[in-house]
Protein backbone atom coordinates (compact mmCIF):
# COMPACT_ATOMS: atom_id res chain seq x y z
CA UNK A 1 0.00 0.00 0.00
CA UNK A 2 1.21 3.45 -0.91
CA UNK A 3 2.77 5.48 1.88
CA UNK A 4 2.01 8.80 0.30
CA UNK A 5 -1.08 10.30 -0.90
CA UNK A 6 -0.66 13.00 -3.64
CA UNK A 7 -4.07 14.67 -3.07
CA UNK A 8 -2.68 17.50 -5.92
CA UNK A 9 0.89 18.24 -7.54
CA UNK A 10 1.78 21.69 -9.10
CA UNK A 11 1.35 22.35 -12.94
CA UNK A 12 3.61 25.28 -14.18
CA UNK A 13 2.45 25.43 -17.69
CA UNK A 14 -0.90 27.48 -17.18
CA UNK A 15 0.38 29.70 -14.98
CA UNK A 16 0.38 32.53 -17.53
CA UNK A 17 -3.36 31.33 -18.36
CA UNK A 18 -4.79 31.60 -15.45
CA UNK A 19 -7.52 34.15 -14.97
CA UNK A 20 -9.77 32.73 -12.33
CA UNK A 21 -10.99 35.64 -10.71
CA UNK A 22 -9.45 35.61 -7.00
CA UNK A 23 -11.84 35.07 -3.68
CA UNK A 24 -11.75 36.80 -0.79
CA UNK A 25 -12.31 34.15 1.67
CA UNK A 26 -13.14 35.19 5.70
CA UNK A 27 -14.03 31.69 7.56
CA UNK A 28 -13.23 31.51 11.51
CA UNK A 29 -10.27 29.22 12.12
CA UNK A 30 -11.48 25.44 11.97
CA UNK A 31 -9.36 23.04 14.47
CA UNK A 32 -10.34 19.37 13.86
CA UNK A 33 -10.86 17.20 17.51
CA UNK A 34 -7.79 15.11 15.85
CA UNK A 35 -5.16 17.92 15.62
CA UNK A 36 -6.37 19.44 18.96
CA UNK A 37 -5.69 16.21 21.00
CA UNK A 38 -1.98 16.00 19.26
CA UNK A 39 -1.42 19.64 19.79
CA UNK A 40 -1.60 19.26 23.69
CA UNK A 41 1.89 19.24 25.69
CA UNK A 42 3.64 19.40 21.52
CA UNK A 43 5.14 22.32 20.02
CA UNK A 44 6.20 23.67 17.16
CA UNK A 45 8.92 25.00 15.03
CA UNK A 46 9.00 27.03 11.28
CA UNK A 47 12.06 26.86 9.83
CA UNK A 48 12.19 29.74 7.08
CA UNK A 49 14.34 30.51 4.14
CA UNK A 50 13.50 33.58 1.40
CA UNK A 51 11.89 36.80 1.47
CA UNK A 52 9.49 38.47 4.07
CA UNK A 53 6.94 36.84 2.13
CA UNK A 54 7.51 33.70 3.42
CA UNK A 55 8.38 35.31 6.71
CA UNK A 56 5.02 36.44 6.79
CA UNK A 57 3.89 32.71 6.25
CA UNK A 58 5.73 31.63 8.86
CA UNK A 59 3.77 33.99 11.46
CA UNK A 60 0.89 32.98 9.90
CA UNK A 61 1.42 28.87 10.10
CA UNK A 62 2.33 29.82 13.92
CA UNK A 63 -0.89 31.50 14.49
CA UNK A 64 -2.56 28.26 12.69
CA UNK A 65 -0.38 25.91 15.06
CA UNK A 66 -1.20 28.11 18.33
CA UNK A 67 -4.86 28.38 17.75
CA UNK A 68 -4.63 23.98 17.76
CA UNK A 69 -3.15 23.88 20.97
CA UNK A 70 0.55 23.59 19.65
CA UNK A 71 3.40 25.87 21.73
CA UNK A 72 6.31 27.46 19.86
CA UNK A 73 9.37 25.27 20.90
CA UNK A 74 12.69 27.38 21.14
CA UNK A 75 14.80 25.20 18.46
CA UNK A 76 13.68 22.94 15.22
CA UNK A 77 15.74 20.28 17.82
CA UNK A 78 12.92 20.37 20.64
CA UNK A 79 9.83 20.81 18.34
CA UNK A 80 7.60 18.04 17.74
CA UNK A 81 6.47 19.48 14.69
CA UNK A 82 8.40 21.15 12.51
CA UNK A 83 8.06 22.74 9.25
CA UNK A 84 10.43 23.36 6.94
CA UNK A 85 9.27 26.90 4.36
CA UNK A 86 11.58 26.77 1.04
CA UNK A 87 12.58 29.01 -1.16
CA UNK A 88 12.81 28.88 -5.10
CA UNK A 89 13.97 32.11 -6.66
CA UNK A 90 17.91 30.49 -6.83
CA UNK A 91 19.24 27.30 -6.73
CA UNK A 92 21.68 27.18 -3.83
CA UNK A 93 18.31 27.75 -1.93
CA UNK A 94 16.93 24.62 -2.72
CA UNK A 95 20.96 23.03 -2.00
CA UNK A 96 20.06 24.00 1.16
CA UNK A 97 17.22 22.65 1.97
CA UNK A 98 17.87 19.37 0.87
CA UNK A 99 20.66 19.24 3.47
CA UNK A 100 17.97 20.69 5.97
CA UNK A 101 15.28 18.02 5.30
CA UNK A 102 18.08 15.60 5.64
CA UNK A 103 19.26 16.62 9.52
CA UNK A 104 15.79 15.30 10.81
CA UNK A 105 16.73 11.61 9.92
CA UNK A 106 17.67 10.46 13.39
CA UNK A 107 15.03 12.51 14.82
CA UNK A 108 11.98 11.25 12.72
CA UNK A 109 13.67 7.46 13.62
CA UNK A 110 14.08 8.19 17.36
CA UNK A 111 10.33 9.47 17.65
CA UNK A 112 7.35 8.00 15.52
CA UNK A 113 5.28 10.45 16.58
CA UNK A 114 7.76 13.18 15.06
CA UNK A 115 6.20 15.15 11.81
CA UNK A 116 7.92 17.03 9.49
CA UNK A 117 6.57 18.89 6.96
CA UNK A 118 7.98 20.54 3.80
CA UNK A 119 6.13 23.77 1.99
CA UNK A 120 6.61 27.11 0.09
CA UNK A 121 7.76 28.15 -3.25
CA UNK A 122 10.09 25.67 -3.80
CA UNK A 123 6.94 22.59 -3.44
CA UNK A 124 5.24 24.69 -5.89
CA UNK A 125 7.97 23.28 -8.93
CA UNK A 126 6.44 20.44 -10.86
CA UNK A 127 8.42 17.05 -9.32
CA UNK A 128 9.59 19.09 -5.85
CA UNK A 129 7.24 17.00 -3.87
CA UNK A 130 7.91 13.86 -6.05
CA UNK A 131 11.48 13.66 -5.48
CA UNK A 132 11.46 14.71 -1.62
CA UNK A 133 8.94 11.98 -0.78
CA UNK A 134 11.02 9.47 -2.58
CA UNK A 135 14.06 10.59 -1.48
CA UNK A 136 13.39 10.79 2.41
CA UNK A 137 10.81 8.89 3.63
CA UNK A 138 10.42 10.47 6.45
CA UNK A 139 8.87 13.86 5.02
CA UNK A 140 5.21 13.17 6.54
CA UNK A 141 3.36 16.37 4.65
CA UNK A 142 3.92 18.44 1.65
CA UNK A 143 2.45 21.30 0.78
CA UNK A 144 2.02 24.74 -1.43
CA UNK A 145 1.74 28.47 -0.92
CA UNK A 146 -1.88 28.55 -1.44
CA UNK A 147 -2.24 25.79 1.31
CA UNK A 148 -1.18 27.42 4.18
CA UNK A 149 -4.99 28.52 5.04
CA UNK A 150 -5.88 24.38 5.36
CA UNK A 151 -2.87 23.38 7.11
CA UNK A 152 -4.90 22.29 10.40
CA UNK A 153 -7.46 20.18 7.74
CA UNK A 154 -4.38 18.54 6.24
CA UNK A 155 -2.44 17.47 9.83
CA UNK A 156 -6.00 16.33 10.73
CA UNK A 157 -5.62 14.04 7.93
CA UNK A 158 -2.18 12.96 7.89
CA UNK A 159 -3.21 12.00 11.65
CA UNK A 160 -6.29 10.35 10.75
CA UNK A 161 -5.36 7.99 7.40
CA UNK A 162 -1.78 7.53 9.00
CA UNK A 163 -0.51 8.47 5.83
CA UNK A 164 2.22 11.09 3.94
CA UNK A 165 0.51 13.58 2.36
CA UNK A 166 1.54 15.74 -1.01
CA UNK A 167 -1.30 18.39 -1.62
CA UNK A 168 0.12 21.09 -3.70
CA UNK A 169 -2.48 23.52 -5.53
CA UNK A 170 -1.80 25.51 -8.11
CA UNK A 171 -3.84 27.82 -9.35
CA UNK A 172 -4.40 32.02 -9.37
CA UNK A 173 -5.31 32.17 -6.23
CA UNK A 174 -7.29 33.62 -3.46
CA UNK A 175 -6.97 36.40 -0.71
CA UNK A 176 -7.84 34.58 2.79
CA UNK A 177 -8.54 37.30 5.58
CA UNK A 178 -8.99 36.85 9.44
CA UNK A 179 -5.97 34.71 9.45
CA UNK A 180 -4.14 34.03 12.74
CA UNK A 181 -0.94 34.94 13.45
CA UNK A 182 1.89 35.08 15.92
CA UNK A 183 4.09 37.94 14.88
CA UNK A 184 7.96 37.32 15.01
CA UNK A 185 8.92 40.93 16.49
CA UNK A 186 6.79 43.10 19.19
CA UNK A 187 7.79 46.64 17.13
CA UNK A 188 8.57 45.81 13.37
CA UNK A 189 5.70 43.82 11.20
CA UNK A 190 5.13 43.06 7.73
CA UNK A 191 2.20 43.77 6.33
CA UNK A 192 0.79 41.58 2.88
CA UNK A 193 -1.38 44.25 0.23
CA UNK A 194 -0.47 42.51 -2.61
CA UNK A 195 -0.05 38.24 -3.52
CA UNK A 196 1.54 36.79 -6.48
CA UNK A 197 3.29 38.48 -9.46
CA UNK A 198 1.80 39.27 -12.94
CA UNK A 199 4.93 40.66 -14.19
CA UNK A 200 6.74 37.33 -15.91
CA UNK A 201 10.23 38.72 -15.77
CA UNK A 202 11.98 35.78 -17.92
CA UNK A 203 14.11 34.59 -15.48
CA UNK A 204 11.75 34.60 -12.04
CA UNK A 205 9.85 31.88 -11.18
CA UNK A 206 7.53 33.71 -8.41
CA UNK A 207 4.47 34.32 -10.99
CA UNK A 208 4.20 30.10 -11.14
CA UNK A 209 5.06 29.57 -7.40
CA UNK A 210 3.14 32.51 -5.67
CA UNK A 211 0.64 33.11 -8.57
CA UNK A 212 -1.42 35.92 -9.97
CA UNK A 213 -0.99 39.28 -8.81
CA UNK A 214 -4.45 40.08 -6.25
CA UNK A 215 -4.44 43.34 -3.89
CA UNK A 216 -5.93 43.02 -0.43
CA UNK A 217 -9.28 44.98 0.18
CA UNK A 218 -8.03 48.43 1.48
CA UNK A 219 -10.53 47.96 4.61
CA UNK A 220 -8.54 44.93 5.72
CA UNK A 221 -4.94 46.17 5.28
CA UNK A 222 -6.24 49.71 7.01
CA UNK A 223 -7.90 47.42 9.81
CA UNK A 224 -4.66 45.19 9.95
CA UNK A 225 -2.47 48.37 9.90
CA UNK A 226 -4.46 50.07 12.72
CA UNK A 227 -4.25 46.91 15.15
CA UNK A 228 -0.08 47.09 14.76
CA UNK A 229 -0.27 51.05 15.84
CA UNK A 230 -2.58 50.37 18.62
CA UNK A 231 -0.32 47.40 19.72
CA UNK A 232 2.53 49.96 19.81
CA UNK A 233 4.39 48.83 16.61
CA UNK A 234 6.55 50.86 15.87
CA UNK A 235 7.20 50.09 11.90
CA UNK A 236 5.11 48.43 9.21
CA UNK A 237 6.24 47.75 6.19
CA UNK A 238 3.95 46.95 3.30
CA UNK A 239 4.48 43.93 1.36
CA UNK A 240 4.15 42.69 -1.99
CA UNK A 241 6.07 41.84 -5.29
CA UNK A 242 4.93 44.42 -6.84
CA UNK A 243 3.92 47.02 -4.20
CA UNK A 244 2.68 49.92 -7.59
CA UNK A 245 0.47 47.39 -8.90
CA UNK A 246 -1.40 47.61 -5.47
CA UNK A 247 -5.54 47.91 -6.19
CA UNK A 248 -5.27 48.11 -10.13
CA UNK A 249 -7.20 44.95 -10.02
CA UNK A 250 -10.31 46.57 -8.49
CA UNK A 251 -10.51 49.17 -11.29
CA UNK A 252 -11.73 51.90 -9.04
CA UNK A 253 -9.12 54.35 -9.36
CA UNK A 254 -7.47 52.44 -5.96
CA UNK A 255 -3.50 52.78 -5.78
CA UNK A 256 -0.56 52.02 -4.20
CA UNK A 257 -0.32 55.98 -3.90
CA UNK A 258 -3.66 55.70 -2.18
CA UNK A 259 -3.22 52.98 0.41
CA UNK A 260 0.64 54.94 1.39
CA UNK A 261 -1.18 57.61 2.00
CA UNK A 262 -3.98 56.16 4.47
CA UNK A 263 -1.79 53.97 6.29
CA UNK A 264 0.91 56.88 6.72
CA UNK A 265 -1.95 58.79 8.10
CA UNK A 266 -2.90 55.92 10.84
CA UNK A 267 0.29 57.59 13.16
CA UNK A 268 3.18 54.17 12.66
CA UNK A 269 6.04 55.93 13.32
CA UNK A 270 8.00 54.11 10.69
CA UNK A 271 6.20 53.19 7.42
CA UNK A 272 8.47 51.45 4.65
CA UNK A 273 7.06 48.97 1.59
CA UNK A 274 8.63 46.13 -0.92
CA UNK A 275 9.53 45.62 -3.70
CA UNK A 276 8.96 48.83 -6.03
CA UNK A 277 8.82 48.06 -10.23
CA UNK A 278 10.80 50.43 -11.53
CA UNK A 279 7.86 50.77 -15.00
CA UNK A 280 5.29 51.82 -13.06
CA UNK A 281 6.48 54.20 -10.29
CA UNK A 282 4.00 56.88 -10.71
CA UNK A 283 4.68 61.04 -9.47
CA UNK A 284 1.88 60.47 -7.13
CA UNK A 285 3.87 57.80 -5.35
CA UNK A 286 6.57 60.03 -4.89
CA UNK A 287 4.80 63.05 -3.71
CA UNK A 288 3.09 60.81 -1.14
CA UNK A 289 6.22 59.45 0.17
CA UNK A 290 7.75 63.48 0.06
CA UNK A 291 4.72 64.23 2.36
CA UNK A 292 4.28 62.10 5.10
CA UNK A 293 7.67 62.56 7.77
CA UNK A 294 6.88 58.46 9.09
CA UNK A 295 7.04 57.33 4.90
CA UNK A 296 10.78 56.22 4.89
CA UNK A 297 13.00 57.78 2.88
CA UNK A 298 14.71 54.38 1.69
CA UNK A 299 13.23 52.58 -1.49
CA UNK A 300 14.35 49.42 -2.97
CA UNK A 301 14.00 49.59 -6.72
CA UNK A 302 15.75 46.87 -8.06
CA UNK A 303 17.14 47.28 -11.60
CA UNK A 304 18.59 43.58 -12.34
CA UNK A 305 20.69 45.02 -14.97
CA UNK A 306 22.21 48.21 -16.55
CA UNK A 307 21.28 47.52 -19.94
CA UNK A 308 18.44 47.93 -22.44
CA UNK A 309 19.32 45.20 -24.45
CA UNK A 310 19.24 42.88 -21.44
CA UNK A 311 16.46 44.75 -19.77
CA UNK A 312 14.55 43.44 -22.60
CA UNK A 313 15.68 39.91 -22.62
CA UNK A 314 15.00 39.77 -19.01
CA UNK A 315 10.90 41.22 -19.76
CA UNK A 316 11.26 43.90 -17.52
CA UNK A 317 9.78 46.85 -19.28
CA UNK A 318 11.82 49.82 -18.57
CA UNK A 319 15.09 50.93 -20.03
CA UNK A 320 18.04 52.10 -18.55
CA UNK A 321 17.43 55.46 -19.67
CA UNK A 322 13.61 55.22 -18.07
CA UNK A 323 15.35 53.93 -15.30
CA UNK A 324 17.89 56.93 -14.67
CA UNK A 325 15.35 59.33 -15.24
CA UNK A 326 13.10 57.24 -12.54
CA UNK A 327 16.12 58.02 -10.10
CA UNK A 328 16.69 61.32 -11.09
CA UNK A 329 12.76 62.15 -10.30
CA UNK A 330 13.29 60.34 -7.04
CA UNK A 331 16.01 62.61 -5.69
CA UNK A 332 14.61 65.77 -7.12
CA UNK A 333 11.45 65.15 -5.05
CA UNK A 334 12.61 62.95 -2.23
CA UNK A 335 16.10 64.97 -1.80
CA UNK A 336 18.49 61.99 0.14
CA UNK A 337 16.10 59.75 -0.31
CA UNK A 338 18.43 56.19 -0.01
CA UNK A 339 18.04 53.78 -2.86
CA UNK A 340 18.47 50.35 -2.56
CA UNK A 341 18.58 47.89 -5.81
CA UNK A 342 18.90 43.85 -6.79
CA UNK A 343 21.14 43.16 -9.49
CA UNK A 344 21.31 40.21 -11.68
CA UNK A 345 24.55 39.14 -13.42
CA UNK A 346 25.55 36.20 -15.91
CA UNK A 347 21.60 35.91 -17.72
CA UNK A 348 21.80 34.47 -20.90
CA UNK A 349 24.29 35.55 -23.57
CA UNK A 350 25.13 38.37 -21.30
CA UNK A 351 27.73 40.52 -23.45
CA UNK A 352 30.59 42.72 -22.18
CA UNK A 353 29.18 45.32 -23.18
CA UNK A 354 26.05 44.71 -21.56
CA UNK A 355 27.74 43.71 -17.91
CA UNK A 356 29.61 47.12 -18.53
CA UNK A 357 26.11 49.45 -18.96
CA UNK A 358 25.74 47.39 -15.48
CA UNK A 359 28.93 48.58 -13.76
CA UNK A 360 28.24 52.56 -14.64
CA UNK A 361 25.03 52.62 -13.98
CA UNK A 362 26.05 51.73 -10.67
CA UNK A 363 28.87 53.84 -10.37
CA UNK A 364 25.72 56.37 -11.78
CA UNK A 365 23.26 55.64 -9.02
CA UNK A 366 25.90 55.00 -5.87
CA UNK A 367 23.07 52.67 -4.42
CA UNK A 368 23.04 52.78 -0.54
CA UNK A 369 22.91 48.90 -0.26
CA UNK A 370 22.35 46.22 -3.61
CA UNK A 371 21.92 42.69 -3.47
CA UNK A 372 23.91 41.30 -6.19
CA UNK A 373 22.73 37.71 -7.85
CA UNK A 374 24.90 35.31 -10.11
CA UNK A 375 21.71 34.10 -12.51
CA UNK A 376 20.33 31.04 -11.72
CA UNK A 377 18.01 28.72 -14.36
CA UNK A 378 14.73 27.93 -12.87
CA UNK A 379 13.10 24.77 -15.04
CA UNK A 380 9.89 26.11 -16.75
CA UNK A 381 10.71 30.57 -17.05
CA UNK A 382 11.24 30.89 -19.97
CA UNK A 383 15.49 32.45 -20.03
CA UNK A 384 15.78 28.63 -18.46
CA UNK A 385 15.47 27.59 -22.42
CA UNK A 386 17.80 30.08 -23.59
CA UNK A 387 21.21 28.50 -24.50
CA UNK A 388 23.62 30.78 -22.71
CA UNK A 389 27.04 31.06 -24.55
CA UNK A 390 28.95 32.90 -21.43
CA UNK A 391 31.16 30.63 -19.24
CA UNK A 392 30.80 30.52 -15.28
CA UNK A 393 34.34 31.73 -15.17
CA UNK A 394 33.24 34.90 -16.45
CA UNK A 395 30.38 35.36 -14.52
CA UNK A 396 32.19 34.78 -11.84
CA UNK A 397 34.76 37.37 -12.99
CA UNK A 398 32.27 39.82 -13.72
CA UNK A 399 30.37 39.10 -10.35
CA UNK A 400 33.34 40.29 -8.31
CA UNK A 401 34.12 43.03 -10.57
CA UNK A 402 30.31 44.34 -9.78
CA UNK A 403 30.20 43.73 -5.97
CA UNK A 404 33.63 46.14 -6.24
CA UNK A 405 31.02 49.14 -7.41
CA UNK A 406 28.83 48.18 -5.29
CA UNK A 407 30.97 48.77 -2.17
CA UNK A 408 32.40 52.08 -3.30
CA UNK A 409 28.85 52.87 -3.65
CA UNK A 410 27.98 51.78 -0.07
CA UNK A 411 31.32 53.20 1.49
CA UNK A 412 30.46 56.82 -0.32
CA UNK A 413 27.04 57.18 1.72
CA UNK A 414 28.67 55.41 4.74
CA UNK A 415 31.25 57.72 5.08
CA UNK A 416 29.05 60.80 4.72
CA UNK A 417 27.23 59.56 7.95
CA UNK A 418 30.03 60.25 10.29
CA UNK A 419 29.73 63.10 12.54
CA UNK A 420 25.67 62.97 12.31
CA UNK A 421 22.84 62.26 14.21
CA UNK A 422 20.20 59.68 12.87
CA UNK A 423 17.15 58.33 13.73
CA UNK A 424 17.50 54.40 15.08
CA UNK A 425 14.76 52.42 15.83
CA UNK A 426 16.37 50.00 18.80
CA UNK A 427 16.26 46.28 17.80
CA UNK A 428 17.77 45.31 21.15
CA UNK A 429 21.21 43.81 21.86
CA UNK A 430 23.51 43.43 19.12
CA UNK A 431 24.33 39.43 18.27
CA UNK A 432 27.37 39.92 19.08
CA UNK A 433 28.01 41.60 22.43
CA UNK A 434 25.36 41.78 24.71
CA UNK A 435 26.29 45.24 26.18
CA UNK A 436 25.96 46.89 22.47
CA UNK A 437 22.72 47.79 20.94
CA UNK A 438 21.93 47.63 17.15
CA UNK A 439 19.20 49.38 15.47
CA UNK A 440 18.40 50.85 11.77
CA UNK A 441 18.22 54.50 10.58
CA UNK A 442 15.81 55.34 7.75
CA UNK A 443 18.12 54.55 5.58
CA UNK A 444 18.22 51.55 6.64
CA UNK A 445 21.64 51.47 7.61
CA UNK A 446 22.87 49.17 10.93
CA UNK A 447 24.32 50.68 13.58
CA UNK A 448 25.90 49.37 16.85
CA UNK A 449 25.93 51.59 20.15
CA UNK A 450 26.30 51.53 23.66
CA UNK A 451 23.21 52.32 25.75
CA UNK A 452 20.37 50.05 28.03
CA UNK A 453 18.16 47.55 26.97
CA UNK A 454 15.38 48.90 28.16
CA UNK A 455 15.76 51.21 24.96
CA UNK A 456 14.64 48.17 22.88
CA UNK A 457 11.73 49.05 20.82
CA UNK A 458 12.11 52.44 20.91
CA UNK A 459 13.16 55.32 18.01
CA UNK A 460 16.60 57.18 19.79
CA UNK A 461 18.94 59.75 18.48
CA UNK A 462 22.41 58.04 17.58
CA UNK A 463 25.23 60.31 16.36
CA UNK A 464 27.75 57.99 14.24
CA UNK A 465 31.14 57.80 15.22
CA UNK A 466 32.54 55.01 12.98
CA UNK A 467 31.84 53.99 9.77
CA UNK A 468 32.65 50.35 8.50
CA UNK A 469 30.45 50.19 5.28
CA UNK A 470 27.97 47.90 5.76
CA UNK A 471 27.35 48.94 9.57
CA UNK A 472 28.09 51.97 11.82
CA UNK A 473 29.39 52.41 15.25
CA UNK A 474 27.63 55.41 17.36
CA UNK A 475 26.63 56.59 20.47
CA UNK A 476 23.43 58.16 21.99
CA UNK A 477 22.85 61.84 21.43
N1 LIG B 1 18.54 33.96 -10.73
C1 LIG B 1 19.19 34.88 -9.98
N2 LIG B 1 18.57 35.84 -9.30
C2 LIG B 1 17.21 35.88 -9.37
N3 LIG B 1 16.31 36.72 -8.81
C3 LIG B 1 15.08 36.33 -9.17
N4 LIG B 1 15.14 35.26 -9.98
C4 LIG B 1 16.47 34.96 -10.12
C5 LIG B 1 17.19 33.96 -10.83
N5 LIG B 1 16.56 33.06 -11.57
C6 LIG B 1 16.70 37.87 -7.98
C7 LIG B 1 16.19 39.17 -8.59
C8 LIG B 1 15.08 39.54 -7.66
C9 LIG B 1 15.57 38.97 -6.35
C10 LIG B 1 14.54 38.81 -5.31
O1 LIG B 1 16.12 37.73 -6.71
O2 LIG B 1 17.23 40.11 -8.53
O3 LIG B 1 14.86 40.94 -7.60
FE1 LIG C 1 9.88 38.01 -10.24
FE2 LIG C 1 9.76 40.10 -11.94
FE3 LIG C 1 7.61 39.46 -10.40
FE4 LIG C 1 9.80 40.52 -9.26
S1 LIG C 1 8.46 41.54 -10.77
S2 LIG C 1 8.61 38.72 -8.52
S3 LIG C 1 11.43 39.64 -10.51
S4 LIG C 1 8.50 38.23 -12.03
Amino acid sequence: MARVIFKSVPDMSKARNRLEKPKTIRDDVFVPENVKKFAEGRSYFVHTYGCQGNVRDEEVMGGYFEKAGFTKAASEEEADLVIINTCAVRENAEEKIYGEIGKFKKKHQADKNFTLGVCGCMMQEENAAKKIMESYPYVNLIFGTHNIPNILNLLSEHLDKKKDLVDVVSFAGNITENLPSTRLDKYKAFVNITYGCDKFCTYCIVPYTRGRERSRAKEDVLAECKQLVEEGYQEITLLGQNVNSYGKDFHDGTSFATILEEVAKLGIPRLRFMTSHPWDFSDEMLDVIAKYPNIMKCIHLPVQSGSTSMLRRMGRRYTRESYLDLVNRIRTKIPGCALTTDIIVGFPNETDEEFEDTLSLCEDVKYDAAFTFIYSPRKGTPAAAMEDNVSEQKKHERFDRLLKVVEAGVVFHSSLMVGKTYDVLVDGPSKKDPEVLSGYTESNKLINFRGPASLKGTIVKVKVTEDHAFSMIGELA
